[in-house]
């Protein structure tokens, strides 16, 4: 991963060193964390890339489960229970699953209570299911109690239960260990997968919560571990000006001062947008709350905004370049992509002659820099991210970079990243509700 800022940040090298310098203690402590493989810590999930336990349990539950002809593993789970897993999966092969319909396995996410979705599902296990071996039910929920994905599950076991006698060896439960899920399903002998007490949601996607289901339909674990463990070597080693996510961080928390609290992650890949929306549940739940000091109307948070290059330049590209100045914006785009291919030009050849016989590469790349000279002749501050390809290693790497740099905004903010005591208002107000109704 290539990540570039010097030219376009608009953050003074004398301000980013200021600021860098407040999170040293901080950076000692992540180091110190990994180090000694400190589970009890907030910051706990850093251990999961490297964690040898959980390999080996998901691996032996993949080898258990993942029959030749899987064709569909229903996942159902919702916000950090799913986003990361959506994210790496729609980057590889979602993003196209309309476009290939023979191939399999595919994963099908089931996240809100959508009626539509899961009659259409439904319908997909009446029809295109013959024998339980076809497909595999992954229910992620680190409470064990969410509303959502255990009213998902009963709808969807119902019609498989009524065909297949023993659909509980088809299910695989990934929750905290002794959660009341935990409890139920080991009763019932269904197979369960432990999320560490300290590792929540939203930092989950290397723990069996993404490891699993992205095992089972043939994604590589261990290269998306190896990409994870990259960007961890690069918050450690020494020099602090070659860690993206400190540096990321450090630029963010420099324009959120400045009134700019939009933060735009702009791909240039429309594959990685479901990446985009993972992050947007990082940025969201881990900084939008009172500042530790609880200063009461201190309501901190910076508000992640996903576009998609070139797409959504013929959409909000007017606001972004014309508008007003709140936002900071990464760029991210990747490097290599085998499907490159030139363009003829046989029957409109007049129309656009400046694309004959280029590659569709050049184009976007061209859009790409066009887009960057516009925000910088506006003065608009960005970061680049390069992805050298979009693969398991490439994408993993920018998940644990984007979940440190998450850690030191936090840090900068005075914010505790790790919990969402907010959620709990609507959750708590829905169950009223739902206890009143039939
Ligand atoms: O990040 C979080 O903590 C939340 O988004 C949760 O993942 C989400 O509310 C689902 O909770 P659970 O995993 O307990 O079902």
């Amino acid at each position: 991963m290539e990540f570039l800022f010097k030219k376009s940040s608009l953050v003074p090298s004398k301000e980013l060193k200021k600021i860098a310098r407040r999170l040293f203690p901080y950076r000692n402590q992540i180091s110190e964390i990994i180090k000694n493989k400190n589970w009890f810590a907030n910051e706990a999930s850093l251990n999961l890339p490297d964690d040898q336990d959980i390999l080996t349990i998901v691996e032996k539950t993949v080898n258990k489960k993942v029959t030749k002809d899987l064709k569909y593993l229903i996942n159902i789970g919702i916000g950090g229970s799913n986003l990361g897993t959506k994210a790496i999966y729609d980057a590889l092969f979602g993003f196209f699953d309309p476009l290939e319909p023979d191939r399999y396995p595919k994963i099908i996410f089931a996240d809100t209570n959508n009626p539509n979705k899961l009659a259409k599902i439904k319908k997909i296990i009446s029809q295109k299911i013959k024998s339980a071996t076809e497909i595999l039910i992954n229910i992620v929920s680190k409470s064990g109690e969410t509303t959502e994905t255990i009213a998902n599950f009963e709808i969807l076991i119902k019609p498989l239960f009524n065909r297949f006698p023993s659909i509980n060896d088809r299910v695989v439960v990934t929750t905290g260990k002794n959660s009341p899920l935990w409890r139920e399903a080991k009763k019932k002998g269904i197979d369960c997968l432990p999320i560490p007490k300290k590792v929540g949601g939203r930092y989950s996607v290397f723990s069996a919560v993404g490891l699993f289901p992205l095992a089972a339909v043939g994604i590589n674990i261990k290269k998306l571990r190896q990409g994870a463990l990259k960007a961890r070597r690069e918050s450690t080693q020494k020099d602090y000006l070659k860690d993206p996510a400190l540096i990321s961080a450090i630029i963010t928390y420099y324009h959120y001062q400045k009134n700019k609290n939009i933060n735009n992650t702009f791909f240039f890949a429309g594959e990685l947008e479901s990446l985009g929306k993972w992050y947007r549940q990082l940025m969201g739940e881990s900084l939008g709350k009172t500042d530790c000091y609880g200063h009461k109307n201190c309501l901190v948070g910076i508000t992640p905004i996903v576009s998609i290059g070139s797409t959504d330049l013929h959409s909000v590209g007017q606001l972004y370049l014309g508008g007003p100045k709140d936002k900071i914006t990464t760029f991210v785009a990747v490097k290599n992509n085998n499907h490159d291919q030139r363009i003829g030009q046989r029957f409109f050849n007049r129309l656009v002659p400046i694309i004959k016989g280029k590659k569709l590469s050049t184009i976007m790349d061209s859009i790409l820099k066009g887009t960057k000279t516009a925000y910088k002749k506006q003065k608009l501050p960005f970061m680049e991210v390069f992805l050298k390809e979009n693969n398991e290693s490439a994408l993993g790497e920018y998940l644990q970079f984007k979940m440190i740099e998450m850690m030191y905004l936090a840090k900068l903010l005075n914010v505790n990243a790790f919990n969402q005591p907010h959620v709990e208002l609507y959750k708590k107000e829905t169950r009223k509700i739902l206890q009143g109704t039939k």
